[in-house]
């Protein structure tokens, strides 16, 4: 059987990747090479904040995690954490802010 493709749209980066339905976003991150970057991958660190420009219904659900980490506002607008994401289907388009400086 054919499985579903989704289309991740790497704004920031200008890069558009092709995913299977439900994959987590970390899992393919390193695979093509954005400049998202992840640290405790258990959503308690901030540094994979991500916004969801378009696409928001094809995410998995916000966790407890991210509820707890992330303000309501920013969560209205959009804004999640990368390592908590899965992709579910369809087209989703990210954004973030690139490489802060260390
Ligand atoms: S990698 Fe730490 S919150 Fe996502």
């Amino acid at each position: 059987m054919e499985s579903l493709v989704a289309h991740v749209n790497f704004k920031s980066d200008n890069v558009i990747h092709e995913v299977e339905d439900g994959t987590p976003l970390i899992d393919f991150c390193d695979e093509v090479q954005v400049s998202l970057s992840f640290g405790c991958t258990e959503g308690t660190c901030g540094v994979c904040e991500v916004t969801v420009v378009e696409g928001r219904e094809n995410v998995s659900r916000i966790t407890e995690e991210e509820k707890d980490y992330l303000l309501p506002e920013d969560l209205e607008e959009g804004m999640r954490l990368g390592c908590q994401v899965k992709i579910r289907k369809g087209d989703v388009t990210l954004s973030w802010k690139k490489a802060k400086a260390k």
